[in-house]
């Protein structure tokens, strides 16, 4: 369609005015565009990206890197600080970020978008990553061996003060959202999708991190929900939506060599919804010598439909028994101190409540308060415990057997 030229000469105007804005608050805006990236989803845009972050990066005034509406493929990229500006760099996307169809075109780091080594970040814009993960995931389930390494959608890693607001996932060839070594995170508002048979797309997952906090997630995906790897700790996640998924998991722990003791403290799991997934709330450790602990944990508020297992500790965690560590009974991993408070609604299979501990290490001060599960919304559900020593009060259904 033909434009008035006078028209079109004010949009251009319009235009390049709006790619260098300064914002509100008296902050720059670094729009991609200016930086050569094109919204056409077929030129790689990472040089541009790279270029507007650069610039953002080094504002002594706040700055934020805009990506507006439109699909700008990007191969992969890291955006590294730390940055000039003392006030948080935000990064705003607006638009839809895509993967390369092809796999193994993201280079061999296992990760597809890094933010590293910042103090200050705001990730956020309502746009979408769209890791394209179907022809890996296709790959995968062949079994065949020379699929590349996939790739994490939004890696934050090393980092404090950060926002990651309002973003979308889709379809990552591995985990979506990572969180890694940092301290001081809040995620919210963030929607993941994938679907439920696609491998090890878990939602967020958290890994030897403090003081993060989730709030608001919705999450569909073909593993965990939310994972809680080792060495995380004051950790607080309210209003999360899950399924399809494996649930919200602590663990698993315990398989790794390397870290000397694999520890979580210090996590609440509040109001949180699980439907049709295989897990609701889950703490699970491989077997074997692997030392470490959980300890300090609430989950409160938890409505369960047709979920598999809606509270389970499972401590001869070897989801493709082979290779499992130790004799499969004897975790080295301590879980204390868990309490399971207002937990409702209906167990897909007879056990809605499974305590299986490791018989070196007991499970200890384990509570259970308020709890109604049923079996298929019809029948009694049961409870199964092996090597555990807790108390319940007020209401416990299934009974317990603590
Ligand atoms: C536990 O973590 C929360 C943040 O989720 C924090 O506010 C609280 O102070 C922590 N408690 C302890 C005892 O460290
Ligand atoms: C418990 O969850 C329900 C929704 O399932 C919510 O409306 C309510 O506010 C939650 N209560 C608390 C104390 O968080």
């Amino acid at each position: 369609m033909a434009m008035a030229k006078p028209v079109l000469s004010l949009l251009v105007h319009l235009h390049a005015a709006l790619l260098f804005l300064p914002d509100p608050d008296g902050g720059a805006v670094y729009n991609v565009l200016r930086y050569g990236a094109r919204p056409d989803g077929a030129t790689d845009a990472a040089g541009p990206f790279l270029r507007a972050w650069a610039d953002a990066c080094r504002s002594p005034r706040p700055a934020t890197v805009y990506v507006p509406p439109g699909r700008y493929l990007v191969r992969s990229a890291t955006f590294t600080g730390p940055c000039h500006s003392r006030a948080a760099v935000t990064f705003a996307i607006a638009g839809t970020v895509v993967a390369p169809a092809r796999y193994g075109a993201r280079g061999l780091s296992g990760r597809w978008i890094t933010f590293e080594n910042m103090d200050g970040l705001v990730v956020s814009g309502g746009g979408t990553l769209d890791g394209r993960g179907r022809a890996l995931w296709a790959c995968r389930r062949r079994g065949q061996r020379d699929c590349p390494t996939p790739t994490s959608s939004l890696t934050i890693a090393n980092s404090k003060n950060v926002v990651v607001a309002g973003v979308q996932s889709v379809d990552s060839e591995l985990f979506h959202v990572v969180v890694l070594q940092c301290h001081g995170v809040t995620v919210r508002g963030v929607t993941v999708e994938a679907p439920a048979d696609s491998p090890n797309t878990d939602g967020i997952h958290l890994h030897m991190s403090s003081h993060v906090s989730v709030y608001d997630a919705r999450i569909s995906t073909g593993d965990d929900c939310i994972s809680v790897g080792p060495g995380n700790s004051h950790l607080w996640i309210e209003r999360v939506a899950c399924g399809p998924g494996h649930g919200i998991s602590i663990g698993s722990l315990g398989k790794q060599q390397g870290m000397e003791v694999e520890a979580v403290q210090n996590v609440t799991v509040k109001t949180t919804w699980f439907t049709g997934t295989m897990n609701g709330l889950r703490i699970k450790t491989w077997g074997g010598s692997k030392r470490g602990f959980v300890t300090g944990v609430t989950f409160a508020n938890a409505t369960m439909s047709g979920v598999d297992n809606p509270i389970i500790i499972d401590q001869n965690y070897c989801p493709d028994s082979s290779g499992c560590p130790g004799d499969g009974r004897s975790s080295s991993i301590r879980i204390s101190d868990v309490r399971y408070v207002g937990i409702r609604g209906s167990s897909a299979t007879p056990v809605a409540v499974s305590f299986d501990c490791s018989r070196s290490n007991p499970c200890s001060g384990i509570s259970l308060q308020d709890v109604a599960l049923t079996y298929q919304n019809r029948a009694a559900a049961k409870s199964y415990c092996r090597n555990v020593q807790g108390t319940t009060l007020g209401l416990v259904l299934p009974p317990s057997c603590l």
